[in-house]
């Protein structure tokens, strides 16, 4: 195992700010994670474990240990004449999974290809895009608790599972690592078209029903979030910054009448969730450049960095932006990304 001491976090996190951890572990096995966790070393020392680095914004030097998740490994564990389950180690890149399991003809993860980061991460915040939510393809866990160093399972029950939510976001922060998540897969596609941008898209690459396959839905959603997404090697950025705010539906539509192009979607009983890329839009934020950081052209809804950004510019930035939605619409956003 490597640990690094006094080093530049810049490859470690999408955002390319140069901050510094005063120590990094890369870890390869579990038995490496769990040797560094209780290292007497760094055993008063905050810890952090990232995967990918692409949900995170540190807004200062790291005063403590960070740990890279790189462990691998995939295999299938279990087969039916309609469904398959695989089993992956955490550290896992998420979008080469996805084209693995395509190539292997399961499906169920088409929609969310791209989506960067880890498999480990992809529960925490129960990833989703374009009509599909992880937990739709997730069968269980295994973690590690940290005080102990047992290993527990949880079903996708045990993980309350919500909008970009999880047990281990609240409840059972910082009390877990995510040591590897096993889906089921379906070996007989079902298709998830609706989401307004892949029909359109689809079309656009003349795929007809007859054609259509989980590779071409894979195809569409990479051209449709390259065509708006920055891609975090060119351009700095922790796609979202906030998550779509749920309002109940009396506010929705008394706002609705005053914004006829207020774009809302059904968020559970009396509840309507909110396009906070539009809200942050109509505000005047959308390409708007302060300093070294700004809002993306494209997409309002993703900061970027545009070179040299210190984290906390981009904080300043993300609390601005969440006042003037605030004072236009009294609705507030709330960060996606773990500010650190
Ligand atoms: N919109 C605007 N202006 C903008 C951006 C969006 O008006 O600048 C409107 C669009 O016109 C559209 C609506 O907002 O009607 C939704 O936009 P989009 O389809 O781009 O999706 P989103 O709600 O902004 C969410 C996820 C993305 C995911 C897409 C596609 C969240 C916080 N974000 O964005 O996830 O890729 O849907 O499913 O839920 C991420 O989490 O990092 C991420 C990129």
């Amino acid at each position: 195992m490597q640990i690094l001491k006094d080093v530049s976090l810049k490859p470690y996190q999408t955002f390319g700010l140069e901050v510094k951890s005063k120590a990094l572990a890369i870890v390869n096995t579990k038995n490496e994670f769990i040797e560094v966790w209780n290292h007497p070393e760094f055993k008063n020392i905050q810890k952090l474990i990232l995967g990918g680095g692409s949900n995170v914004l540190f807004t200062s030097d790291y005063e403590g240990l960070v740990i890279i998740n790189k462990i691998q490994g995939r295999e299938k564990i279990k087969e039916t004449d309609e469904h398959v389950w695989v089993k992956f180690k955490s550290g896992e890149i998420w979008h080469e999974s996805v084209l693995w399991m395509l190539e292997q003809g399961w499906s169920g993860v088409e929609n969310l290809s791209l989506i960067p980061g880890t498999v480990g991460a992809a529960p925490m915040q129960n990833i989703g895009a374009y009509g599909v939510e992880l937990k739709e393809v997730f069968d269980s866990l295994e973690a590690i608790e940290l005080s102990t160093g047992n290993i527990v399972s949880f079903t996708a029950h045990e993980c309350n599972f919500g909008y970009r939510e999880s047990i281990f976001k609240n409840t059972y922060k910082n009390k877990y690592f995510i040591y590897s998540v096993t889906l089921k897969l379906n070996k007989k596609a079902v298709f998830h078209t609706e989401y307004g941008d892949i029909k359109a898209m689809l079309s656009e690459m003349n795929v007809s029903s007859e054609t259509l396959n989980p590779q071409k839905i894979s195809e569409a959603v990479i051209r449709i979030r390259q065509s708006k997404l920055p891609n975090p090697k060119e351009l700095g950025n922790s796609g979202s910054f906030f998550k779509n705010p749920v309002i109940p539906n009396q506010q929705f539509e008394k706002l609705q009448k005053k914004y006829p192009d207020l774009k809302g979607y059904p968020a559970g009983e009396g509840l309507t969730k909110v396009a906070a890329g539009w809200l942050i839009e109509k505000t005047g934020w959308k390409g708007k450049r302060m300093g070294n950081c700004g809002s993306h052209a494209k997409q309002s809804l993703v900061l970027v960095n545009y070179g040299g950004a210190k984290g906390n510019e981009i904080y300043e930035l993300a609390l601005q932006i969440k006042k003037s939605v605030f004072d236009t619409f009294g609705i507030e956003i709330i960060p996606e990304v773990n500010i650190i």
